[in-house]
């Protein structure tokens, strides 16, 4: 058992950082924390993006990027505080606590490496996709009996009919631990929730004590009637065979702290993942209704769920040496409290975070589940549960709506969720009592992540008019008169339409709206900008996938220089409107072959007229870039988006200039496909999974690495996006994406599965 950190008075003062008042007032247990965890770290967000919270002992972390960090680095950021007690134990409660001989110690989520990856491995295959799969029938059935239970009653608080017993039993069947005490472990779980996160008062804490010996005493005797079924089913059962076959890695210790953590773990966050999800959706009844008209959006509904109101809001790590991190210097020991609903609105990763919108093309890097070697090892059938409720209650039940209510939270700093969820809808209008076939007619979704690929809005091009030679501008808007997500200088969306699907950088937008995009008709490209060319017209309805960004301005820069060659113009033109507007210092550089051929013209020196310098090869007029760097003050930031040998020479000139100088998107890209008689074959490693894969010449990393169930997020798979990033730690990368600068392809830790390889057929080992 151990306390919260000393207040690290000489910590902040050395590090220059004294408490802000918000600093010094953050109480997690209480006030806005309890009612929105996000809303309440704006500020942090915002200004302080690592701060001490005296009142509890923690650093806390509220920025994706910094969560995300800590999340990756498990050595230096040790997840051994992670089941601690956050309020230290009254004397009174430890010895009640003792008298039941309770000592959870280590499981997986708080075990320090090597041991926590040799753990892991071992017990990983109940978790594999394929192994998962035949739960589905369960779940299914399991959410029907329950459906029908109420189906016809017309209220029912969801919570406590449903959505709570479900994924307990669930769990309990898929650990193979009997099913007879659902009562009896649902108040053990509230006191384990309570010991662990809570902030019980001395008096409390007697309670709690008493119910977490309890627990801790049931999980023993559960134990040893598994023991005595030799031949038992289950991932405990498996647990348990494998502590006998090799103890030293799965230790005694570990199997009776495991059987109490892994059924909170279990089913705690699915339940009130789900009840988070349901609360939300009907809340957003053209959400609902979307879905109800086309299930198939389900899967990425529930990842969108996850990120705006997942059950995990916040999880701990341990420095374990002075880390630098968000700008501030923390010591050894210092604990943090890392944020992830707070990280998981961060508008610096999810454009307009704060928007719930279940179209959302990147809501499944949401932190929900953490993220890097400790990632749940559940989260598939956390998504399966959750995808099986919100398609049998959108099926059955489409009319349901929420009822009158005010929502109560068990006040704690990690797990999230109400504690009822009153509904109501008509039974006369159920739509089975019309037609009785419904009830047993079902999507299937495959266990495992969603494809970005199925998700898209539909939209309809308003206007279209000529931007310059071969350039064609479109304006376009949500269909039925839906508006579209707000978007940030630098963002992308990607049309389909055809067959084809491109992306193209959002220019500007209408005053009602509507994205400004300029499409060039590239002759030697593989046909979809001479289809959208050939077809488009106002009304012409379509698809549309994002918006993303991977192309932001850094806040942070003293000045700012653009520079755009030929239709990367697009992204550059929001980005120099973006920082007029904020009454930033920047200039704007921008080339073409001739004027014809150049779009904005007329807009760029009407907005733009004095920061902009242009430069025409037909007059023969060319930027000198050598001189464009040269002349960039200090703590100034370069932005290019334009043909490759621009953003190479960029590269170049900047090569000595810190970290960060440069940023660039490119247009296009050079990867033109797999050509398996030039390519080598190689091996990887995983040391997630202790997994070997043979990567074949003709196929991808990417590829491989879905074949063997693991779910790596991708978007363009061309190099360009930088979502299907992996951790190298070993062996030489063949970079072949378009991502990464020069310095980061130098590190040799991380690459693009989607294109980049290993060099002359070596052997990788990855994170
Ligand atoms: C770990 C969330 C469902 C088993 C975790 C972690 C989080 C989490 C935040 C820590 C991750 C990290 O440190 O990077 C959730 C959520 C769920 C869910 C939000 C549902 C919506 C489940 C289910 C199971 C499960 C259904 C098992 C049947 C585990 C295990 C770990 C874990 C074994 C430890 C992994 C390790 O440390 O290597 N979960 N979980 N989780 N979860 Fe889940
Ligand atoms: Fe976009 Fe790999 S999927 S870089």
């Amino acid at each position: 058992m151990t306390t919260t950190s000393q207040p690290p008075q000489s910590h902040a003062a050395a590090a220059g950082c004294p408490f802000s008042a918000q600093a010094e007032a953050f109480d997690p247990f209480t006030g806005a924390y309890q009612v929105d965890p996000a809303e309440a770290l704006r500020w942090s967000r915002d200004q302080e993006p690592v701060f001490y919270a005296p009142k509890l002992g923690y650093w806390v972390v509220t920025r994706y990027d910094d969560i995300k960090a800590v999340f990756r680095d498990n050595i230096l950021y040790s997840p051994r505080n992670v089941l601690e007690k956050i309020t230290p134990s009254t004397p009174e409660a430890m010895e009640i606590l003792q008298g039941y001989g309770f000592a959870l110690n280590r499981t997986l989520v708080n075990e320090d490496e090597p041991a926590h990856m040799e753990r892991r491995r071992a017990l990983l295959d109940h978790f594999l996709p394929q192994n998962l799969e035949p739960n589905q029938e369960m779940v299914r059935r399991l959410t029907r009996e329950k459906m029908d239970a109420f189906i016809d009653k017309g209220r029912a608080d969801l919570v406590a009919e449903m959505l709570y017993e479900v994924p307990l039993n669930v769990a309990l069947h898929f650990l193979g631990v009997p099913e007879d005490e659902i009562e009896t472990l649902k108040s053990f779980s509230v006191a384990h929730a309570v010991n662990t996160w809570g902030k019980p008062t001395p008096e409390q804490q007697i309670d709690v004590a008493h119910g977490v010996g309890r627990f801790w005493q049931y999980a023993g005797e559960v134990i040893e009637k598994m023991r005595a079924q030799k031949d038992g089913t289950g991932w405990m059962h498996h647990t348990i065979r494998m502590n006998a076959e090799i103890p030293e890695v799965v230790t005694d210790s570990y199997v009776h702290s495991m059987m109490m953590a892994i059924i909170v773990a279990a089913h705690e966050t699915t339940s009130l993942a789900s009840a988070n999800m349901v609360k939300t959706l009907l809340e957003h009844p053209q959400a609902w209704e979307d879905i109800c008209a086309d299930p198939s959006l389900i899967p990425n509904a529930v990842e969108e769920c996850l990120r705006y109101a997942g059950s995990i809001v916040a999880w701990r790590r341990e420095t374990t040496a002075p880390a630098h991190l968000g700008g501030v210097d923390l010591p050894e020991g210092a604990k943090l409290l890392i944020v992830q609903a707070s990280g998981n609105r961060d508008e610096r990763q999810f454009e307009a975070g704060d928007a719930f919108d279940i179209y959302r093309a990147d809501a499944q890097e949401h932190l929900t589940f953490g993220y890097g070697s400790h990632q749940c090892m559940g989260k598939n059938i956390g998504r399966m549960e959750m995808r099986i409720f919100l398609e049998e209650l959108t099926r059955r039940l489409p009319h349901l709506r929420l009822s009158e209510q005010d929502f109560t939270y068990l006040p704690n700093t990690s797990f999230r969720g109400p504690d009822a969820l009153w509904v109501e809808w008509d039974p006369a209008q159920n739509p089975e009592r019309r037609i009785p076939q419904l009830r047993d007619q079902h999507l299937h979704f495959p266990v495992g992540a969603p494809s970005r690929k199925e998700i898209t809005r539909r939209v309809v091009i308003s206007a279209v008019r000529h931007e310059a030679e071969k350039v064609l501008g479109l304006t376009i808007h949500g269909a039925d008169g839906r508006s579209l997500p707000a978007w940030s200088a630098g963002a992308h969306v990607e049309l389909c339409i055809g067959g084809f699907d491109r992306k193209y950088s959002i220019c500007g937008h209408s005053a009602d709206g509507g994205y400004r995009l300029a499409v060039l008709h590239e002759d030697a490209g593989r046909g979809g900008s001479a289809h959208i060319h050939a077809v488009a017209r106002a009304g012409l309805p379509l698809r549309l996938r994002g918006p993303s960004n991977l192309f932001r301005l850094d806040e942070h820069a003293s000045s700012y220089v653009l520079i755009a060659g030929g239709i990367g113009i697009t992204p550059i033109l929001a980005m120099a409107d973006t920082l007029k507007a904020q009454g930033r210092p920047y200039a704007l550089h921008y080339a073409g072959r001739s004027r014809e051929t150049m779009a904005f013209l007329d807009r760029l020196q009407a907005d733009h007229g004095t920061a902009l310098t242009l430069y025409s090869s037909a007059d023969n007029r060319r930027a000198d870039l050598a001189r464009i760097v040269a002349d960039l003050a200090e703590g100034g930031q370069i932005y290019a988006c334009g043909p490759d040998r621009l953003i190479s020479a960029l590269e170049d000139l900047t090569a000595g200039h810190p970290e960060g100088t440069l940023h660039f998107e490119h247009f296009s890209t050079g990867i033109a496909g797999l050509n398996a008689a030039e390519e080598t074959p190689f091996e990887v490693e995983l040391c997630d999974s202790g997994l070997t894969l043979q990567v074949g010449a003709g196929e991808t990393l990417l590829d491989r690495l879905h074949a063997a169930g693991i779910d790596v997020a991708n978007d363009c798979r061309e190099g360009l996006c930088g979502s299907c990033e992996v951790g190298v730690i070993e062996g030489e990368i063949d970079h072949r994406d378009r991502v990464l600068t020069r310095a980061e392809r130098a590190e040799n830790t991380r690459m693009m599965s989607c294109c980049s390889r290993a060099k002359d057929g070596a052997r990788l080992k990855l994170a």
